[in-house]
């Protein structure tokens, strides 16, 4: 069981120690904690390509889609983060993939949590992780789910209007209100400000009917879009969050928590600016514009798990049809879709690429379209891409699909929501 923690405290590997089942060795090399490896019975695989061990899941004999989730790029996402932001506590999003063995490798390296409902807080509680080690993330909730964090002793939340800091006031006053300001979100792939974030020419109204309600505001919260591309968003926000600091003192608050929310790139080879950039730009912007007693926390969903997850489908049906074109296309049919793992392709922008296993020296490749299980056209994972020519049996796969895909996958038709899951742990480097 972990203790409870300050939400702004690095823990040394000694206070690690302390308060998991974690050895010092352990907490050093940066392994997965021992109680994760037994309960999800985690296999060691070193430097074993990822290749090897799908291999060897077929070899097995099965036809299902799986998972191998490798606990190890966690476990390293973590080290690269405190070794480059070591001021930036972080609070893991768990909407962006909700898995119990993941939650518990972060929780016992000391990350934290952003929960966006009375169920997120529910199962990060469930973990025996404190309600210190909380934010409640969603500036708008219901008053139900206030109460039920309130009864639990989750502190902060954030609200981004005035509706909301009424509501407070009726069912939780004593909160730690975290203002959610606007961002510029167009460098994003997932944009946000549309439907969250006060706009900056309002915060002072918020402010000031925050203090005649006599509420307890504490900082400042923004997320510059999902997928960010671009360390201006970053920098600009953080701008205009220490002015958002400055205008607070007029009204008596003096603000202790900045928290630069989610948006962090969950593969540095795929997106358009690595996270060790984005560190290396805003770690002096944060020093400059923030005092060493404001506490800087952040809401990193993808970073932590997009890389951690590969999967493995089946092609289990296939139609040749003239192209038109004089030649012969190929529609694929495989055992996960849209309503499983890619629903990302809608709610993530997402274009998940498929790999074939085992191609061998194939040449010619065919205009090919690759569908997902269930009885609806709308389940297209991929249209008129070049593959090739694969027979009824064969396996695809698809790297870096941690995040936002089994967290919103549905059984419709049927279908397994979401696939085998094997949990691996492979070296931290
Ligand atoms: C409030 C909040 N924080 C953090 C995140 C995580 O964002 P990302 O996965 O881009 O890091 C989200 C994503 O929707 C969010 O809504």
């Amino acid at each position: 069981m972990l203790a409870v923690d300050s939400y702004n405290n690095y823990q040394t590997p000694a206070q690690i120690r302390e308060k998991t089942e974690m050895t010092n060795a352990e907490v050093n090399s940066f392994q997965v904690p021992k109680d994760v490896v037994s309960k999800w019975s985690v296999e060691y695989t070193g430097a074993t390509p990822i290749e090897e061990l799908i291999q060897k899941r077929i070899d097995e004999g099965t036809e299902d889609a799986f998972y191998h989730i490798d606990l190890g790029k966690v476990v390293g996402k973590y080290k690269q983060w405190i070794d480059n932001l070591p001021r930036v506590k972080p609070f893991f999003a768990i909407k962006c993939n909700p898995n119990t063995a993941i939650i518990k490798t972060l929780a016992s390296y000391g990350v934290n949590f952003d929960c966006a409902s009375q169920s997120e807080i529910q199962q990060i509680l469930g973990c025996g992780v404190a309600p210190t080690r909380i934010i409640y993330a969603n500036p708008c909730k219901m008053k139900s789910h206030i109460r039920y964090a309130k009864a639990m002793g989750v502190e902060m939340m954030t609200f981004d209007n005035k509706d909301e800091l009424l509501k407070c006031a009726e069912v939780y006053p004593n909160a730690k209100l975290v203002l959610r300001i606007i961002t510029d979100d167009s460098n994003s792939v997932c944009k946000f400000s549309t439907k969250f974030g006060a706009p900056l020419d309002m915060c002072e109204e918020l402010i000031a009917t925050a203090k005649d309600l006599d509420l307890n505001l504490i900082g400042i919260s923004f997320h510059v879009g999902s997928g960010c591309m671009s360390v201006a968003s970053f920098e600009s926000a953080i701008t205009n969050s220490a002015r958002i600091f400055k205008m607070a003192e007029r009204y008596g608050y003096k603000f202790n928590l900045l928290d630069l929310g989610g948006g962090w790139p969950g593969n540095d080879s795929e997106s358009a600016i690595a996270f060790n950039d984005i560190a290396a730009s805003i770690r002096p912007l944060l020093d400059r514009l923030f005092p060493t007693d404001v506490n800087i926390i952040a809401e990193p969903g993808r970073y932590f798990v997009a890389e951690s997850h590969t999967l493995a489908v089946n092609v289990f049906a296939k139609r040749a049809m003239d192209s038109g074109y004089g030649d012969r296309k190929y529609l694929y049919y495989i055992n996960d879709g849209v309503y499983q793992s890619f629903n990302c392709i809608f709610f993530d922008h997402n274009s998940p690429k498929p790999l074939v296993f085992a191609p061998g020296d194939r040449q010619n490749e065919c205009r090919s379209t690759v569908f997902g299980p269930t009885c609806d056209s709308m389940d297209c994972i991929a249209k008129d891409i070049l593959l090739p020519e694969l027979e009824v049996g064969e396996w695809l796969y698809f790297k870096d699909m941690g995040a936002y895909t089994v967290a919103a996958a549905s059984p419709f038709n049927g279908f397994q929501s979401c696939p085998t899951t094997y949990y691996i742990e492979s070296d931290v480097n």
